[in-house]
């Protein structure tokens, strides 16, 4: 990818450094629109389509703020029931009348490589916002986002990070996604933490070793948190497997709880998620208990996503130098939501 302006986000494999620290800058400035001080219009009349053919909350809804909180309107269209493609139209011809109606599409679909496929054929930039087992771009870029923001405070940045990433690793994008921008870093070190039948795919952990990074690998949680920076949990994708039995074979398998945290962590090693956290008695990979852990940075990983979704809206649509132009300061109550 050469500039942002008009271009597609559908891997993480089209960044290099430059592009990812374009990208966290931007989302700097784009802190107080999203923290509700400052509102714009830079995006006034233009109109996001999101498309969304698998459950999302996170994903979808802060596509959508993030391009309000820049002036913008959403129009949705979530789950296949709800679109024509139930009546047999293709991705194509979808693509062709979807960016009709667009300016900019944001989309998840249960396929590896559908959004590609849309992209094609679409006349405006799309966003993947998860195609299958393979890719969440915004998601990691958000997870790297809130890496450097937790580290900062403690004078560190993510060349040098010790992270561990455990759960479903063979299914889990978010974490295919990461590992390929950690590529972008140097001196990363990785301890990969999953039932062998869900390890991390081997031309991931051949891209992060040639990177230069040391990536060990290893099935059990607690010898592998105890020199970590970040612990990076995630939840076993049960839509990925052919039962939910079957998933039912690794779900409580790596359970973080204050109690391992305490006895395992160095203090303050970080802990994170995509989410969502499976919290059925028989899956807690993240157990509700560490809600009041200050190094819990779940919830700040959700709020970083509307910076770096408004970050990606105004590079893409080209109107970075026009934001505080379209600015003015907000009155209402926000008190205590932003912390
Ligand atoms: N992290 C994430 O993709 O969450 P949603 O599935 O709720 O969008």
């Amino acid at each position: 990818m050469q500039e942002f302006a008009g271009s597609h986000i559908l891997s993480v494999n089209d960044f290099d450094r430059s592009h990812v620290e374009r990208i966290f800058a931007v989302a700097d400035h784009m802190e107080p629109y999203a923290r509700r001080r400052r509102m714009t219009k830079v995006l006034d009349g233009a109109i996001l389509g999101s498309m969304f053919f698998e459950p999302s909350t996170r994903t979808r809804v802060s596509f959508g703020s993030a391009f309000n909180l820049l002036g913008g309107e959403v129009r949705e269209t979530t789950g296949f029931e709800s679109s024509a493609i139930a009546k047999g139209e293709s991705l194509y011809d979808t693509a062709r009348v979807l960016s009709g109606y667009s300016d900019v599409i944001a989309m998840r679909h249960p396929a590896e490589g559908s959004v590609a496929e849309f992209a094609a054929a679409s006349r405006v930039p799309v966003i993947n916002g998860g195609d299958g087992s393979n890719e969440h771009p915004s998601q990691a870029l958000l997870d790297l986002y809130t890496i450097k923001s937790e580290l900062a405070s403690r004078h560190r940045g993510i060349d040098t990070l010790r992270i561990a990433m455990v759960g479903d690793l063979r299914h889990g994008r978010t974490v295919h996604s990461l590992c390929k921008l950690l590529c972008l870093f140097d001196d990363v070190q990785v301890v990969l933490v999953s039932p062998d039948e869900l390890k991390m795919p081997g031309e991931i952990v051949e891209a992060m070793r040639s990177a230069g990074h040391i990536v060990k690998e290893s099935d059990t949680l607690e010898s592998s948190i105890s020199n970590v920076d970040i612990v990076y949990s995630t939840r076993i994708q049960e839509e990925r497997f052919q039962s939910a039995e079957e998933a039912d074979l690794y779900r409580g398998r790596f359970r973080l709880n204050q109690a391992v945290y305490t006895s395992h962590c160095e203090p303050n090693t970080v802990i994170m998620h995509p989410l969502p956290r499976d919290s059925r008695d028989n899956a807690r990979e993240l157990d509700d208990d560490l809600n009041d852990n200050p190094n819990l940075a779940i919830f700040r990983q959700t709020d970083n996503g509307v910076l770096v979704r408004m970050a990606l809206f105004v590079l893409i649509l080209d109107v970075v130098g026009d934001v505080h132009k379209h600015a003015r300061d907000v009155n209402w109550y926000t008190a205590g939501r932003f912390q």
